[in-house]
């Protein structure tokens, strides 16, 4: 059997992860002035080889009702990731394109169309990152201006995916004859309605489109709440995550393995994928004062905005930078604040500390070093259980990615960790993921 070898997604690789990197001397900030900057990232993870490439996406720019923090933060000037994602597919040939199309705002008949739309046009690249949608400002964005609680949210996200895999199996391989002679355009054995009927949503369907060429596109589902895991251990094919200790990783890969298992899937067929930041240096100390540069140009009330995401009903905005984080009752933190909150406690930081944290990194995995020590963690987690691959964040772009391109890519092919050649032309036949049947809730 050929050896197990890592998967791996670039995390919007035209944006600079790290909070502050768009204000780093290299940064180049026309990429989205300048749509062949992003044909020239996908070209080189191509060429590299990459799994996927992944747009991110919230509709809204964010804080936007806060004209103090809403101008210092970078982002909003992004791209509609379908958008991209086509026009991508036109430049690249084996490359996969996973994009976030959130299930709380628009209907799922309008996800289905323009996934199935890309994975067409990609001849079988595409992918969808099932959110249920991070940012209170999307809600101000749509008609019920409301960011639904996260339950609620989440209740929607089950039948949402739900209706647009029935939507995507509506159509078979076969169904459209356009049989000149005849007259009969369509065989209505192989297309059908699905008279959805639900809590949330009813769709007579049939979907318009062919079928994917690679059975279905990809689904993708980032999520860390016990209802995200829920979700990702019934639907998703990768999963993305951010887990900053190997410890945590591996719990929460153990987690979706064995409760995917409990839904009747093979458990081999998910891939997580944790994200990590790296920062590549000649030496260690090179490494570390590239990152502190970084930090050096992050403003605290940009970071307070994105720490506070991670937080429920407490406002630190008033509290002393410089004094110890507060203690918090477990009730006011959000999935990956429990990672900056467990930190924060372990290493007696202060606040300021916790929000240069959370600002560079947002709890991801955080590797500052040679390559050859960089090379080493993603082999340790990988060999013992902690994921299946990674989402490689920029932490500048693009010269972070391109140092992990040249310096860090090598080095994982040379152990026998990253593929030489794509195995296939489609997203499914790379990441090594038949299209099972997703176990349905609706
Ligand atoms: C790698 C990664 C990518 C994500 N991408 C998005 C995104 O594009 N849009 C979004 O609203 N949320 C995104 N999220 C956040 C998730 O939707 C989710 O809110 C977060 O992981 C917390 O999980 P929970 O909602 O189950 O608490 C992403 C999370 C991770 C780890």
């Amino acid at each position: 059997m050929a050896k197990r070898q890592l998967k791996l997604s670039a995390f919007t690789p035209a944006s600079s992860y790290h909070q502050a990197g768009w204000r780093h001397p290299q940064a180049d900030l026309s990429v989205y002035e300048d749509f062949s900057r992003w044909v020239t990232i996908a070209k080189k993870l191509e060429a590299a080889k990459f799994d996927m490439i992944f747009i991110a996406d919230t509709a809204s720019p964010a804080k936007a009702s806060e004209p103090d923090t809403f101008r210092r933060l970078a982002g909003g000037d992004q791209f509609e990731p379908m958008t991209l994602l086509a026009a991508l597919s036109a430049h690249t040939t084996h490359l996969g394109l996973a994009g976030t199309i959130p299930t709380s705002y628009r209907p799922p008949y309008d996800a289905a169309r323009e996934l199935l739309s890309l994975d067409r046009i990609s001849g079988g690249r595409g992918g969808w990152n099932i959110v249920t949608g991070i940012s209170p400002d999307d809600g101000a964005q749509y008609a019920d201006q409301i960011h639904p609680p996260q339950s609620e949210r989440y209740a929607r996200g089950e039948e949402f995916v739900d209706v647009v895999l029935k939507l995507w199996a509506s159509v078979e391989p076969g169904g459209y004859i356009r049989n000149k002679e005849t007259g009969i355009f369509k065989d209505l054995d192989k297309i059908h309605l699905i008279n959805h009927v639900g809590k949330f949503y009813n769709v007579r369907g049939p979907l318009a489109g062919l079928p994917s060429p690679q059975g279905r596109p990809v689904t993708v589902q980032a999520g860390q709440s016990e209802d995200g895991r829920a979700l990702a251990s019934r639907v998703a094919e990768a999963v993305f995550t951010a887990q900053s200790t190997f410890e945590q990783a591996k719990a929460f890969r153990d987690d979706i393995r064995s409760r995917a298992t409990a839904w009747g899937r093979n458990p081999d067929h998910l891939k997580l994928l944790p994200g990590v930041i790296m920062v590549v240096g000649e030496t260690r100390q090179e490494a570390e004062d590239k990152w502190a540069e970084m930090d050096s140009y992050l403003d605290m009330q940009a970071a307070m905005s994105a720490l506070q995401l991670n937080l429920k009903h407490v406002d630190l905005s008033a509290h002393d930078l410089d004094a110890p984080f507060p203690k918090l009752p477990p009730e006011a933190v959000v999935s990956r604040g429990s990672h900056l909150v467990e930190a924060a406690k372990k290493e007696g930081l202060t606040l300021r500390q916790v929000l240069v944290r959370s600002a560079g990194a947002n709890a991801h995995f955080t590797l500052k070093g040679t390559p050859k020590d960089i090379a080493d963690e993603l082999e340790h987690w990988f060999e013992n259980g902690a994921c299946d691959g990674f989402n490689v964040q920029t932490a500048v772009s693009p010269v972070s990615l391109d140092d992990i391109l040249e310096k860090v890519v090598p080095e994982l092919r040379r152990r026998g960790l990253f593929r030489t050649e794509y195995e296939g032309k489609t997203l499914r036949e790379n990441l090594g993921i038949p299209a099972d049947p997703i176990p349905m809730r609706y």
